[in-house]
């Protein structure tokens, strides 16, 4: 039995008929409107809120399928069902096509009656459903958009914080690099220009993330071209002979392992600067070699090779030396000398993880 007094519109110019399936629909608790012409119908349609129509077939100024069209251009229109006289089941597949929500054939002795109350009751049930899907649906449509908007603002924020982290860093290293520039003291400039290049190192990474749209990803290749561009730039004047060339696999790798591989190729690049070429500058390659289910970064240099160094200078654990390790270790890699003729060539190797992704399937250079 329908909820409290479903009202239902009935279009129908016998009247008689009108009155027949009055009598039984209110008795069923219905409310019933009734119209005995297509205009009449449309008017009632329009002037207030029905939960059913029922439309007969054959009107006298009206064929039922344009008014069927006609009723329900209205935005949320009741559901139709359709009368017909006629057992021509292509009249009930014409009006299914055109929209009706179930059809009813009339007959003589109102048999059909007990049909027709079933198919309003079904006709309602299934218009309750759809539009609380509409209603689901929008409201998923909306929670969709706002997160959008969320997610839009909270990447917004946090390139806007990178951009300040790392204009802030960029300032530390300045300070660093004048402080240097002051200092009359050799061994104070040169440890101020290597702090300068490490603080480097990380404000770098905070660049490549405001500039990306992605702040979860790093772009291996470009950040390490720009941080040889930096540490060019901090040894520049001594080093006008010098050339630092990279050449890089195309992965992508989490920030904090960015920092990390950024401050052992820092460290690298200081000390093939500083101490393969004793007497003046030379080549120093960086790549990045992307192996079955590792990286290595290698850093070489042509120069004078870690063996013709002193024994009491070998032994000596430079502060560089400890960073590389803890940065090693971040990366849950390890760090080798090689001996090359002439030169040195220092290999980061470290596993591939959930932090570094490869952009083609691409293996790397030698
Ligand atoms: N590419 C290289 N060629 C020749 N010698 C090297 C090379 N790299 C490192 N060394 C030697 O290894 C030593 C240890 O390096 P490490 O980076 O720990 O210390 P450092 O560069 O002397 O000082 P810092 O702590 O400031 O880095 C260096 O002092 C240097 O003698
Ligand atoms: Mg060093």
């Amino acid at each position: 039995m329908p909820n409290k007094n479903p009202r239902i519109l009935i279009i129908d110019d016998d009247e008689g008929f009108c009155r027949l399936v009055s009598n039984r629909l209110e008795r069923s608790g219905f409310s019933v409107v009734s119209a005995y012409s297509a205009a009449a119908g449309l008017e009632e349609n329009a002037a207030s809120e029905f939960d059913v129509i029922l439309l007969d077939h054959v009107l006298p100024e009206h064929d039922g399928l344009s008014l069927l069209a006609a009723l329900q251009s209205r935005s949320n229109a009741p559901p139709v069902v359709y009368l017909t006289g006629t057992q021509d089941s292509r009249v009930a597949v014409a009006a299914l096509k055109a929209g009706a929500a179930d059809y009813v054939v009339k007959d003589l002795h109102g048999d059909f009656l007990l049909l027709l109350e079933n198919a309003i009751t079904n006709a309602m049930f299934t218009t309750a459903l759809k539009r609380e899907r509409e209603r689901a649906e929008a409201a998923v449509r909306t929670a969709r958009d706002e997160f959008k908007a969320l997610a839009e603002e909270r990447a917004l924020l946090l390139r806007e914080v990178n951009h300040r982290v790392s204009n802030s860093l960029q300032l530390i290293a300045s300070l660093l690099h004048f402080q240097g520039d002051v200092s009359g003291n050799a061994d104070v400039k040169a440890a101020l220009k290597e702090a300068n290049g490490r603080v480097l190192a990380v404000a770098r990474v905070h660049r490549s993330l405001y500039t990306s749209f992605d702040v979860r990803w790093v772009t291996l290749s470009e950040y390490l071209a720009s941080l040889i561009r930096d540490l060019e730039d901090v040894s520049g004047g001594e080093s006008s002979n010098s050339v630092i060339s990279f050449s890089g696999a195309p992965i992508q790798i989490s920030p904090d392992a960015a920092v990390a591989i950024g401050i052992v190729t820092t460290e690298l690049i200081l000390n093939a600067l500083k101490h393969a070429y004793p007497n003046g500058r030379g080549q120093v390659r960086v790549l990045i070699r992307l192996r079955e289910s590792e990286i290595d970064l290698l850093v070489e240099d042509d120069g004078v090779g870690t063996q013709d160094i002193p024994p009491e200078k070998k032994k000596r654990r430079g502060l560089g030396q400890r960073i590389i390790a803890g940065m090693a270790e971040k990366l849950e890699g390890a760090l080798r000398y090689e001996k090359l003729s002439p030169g040195t060539r220092a290999v980061l190797t470290f596993p591939l993880g959930d932090h570094i992704r490869v952009l083609e399937s691409e293996k790397a250079l030698t």
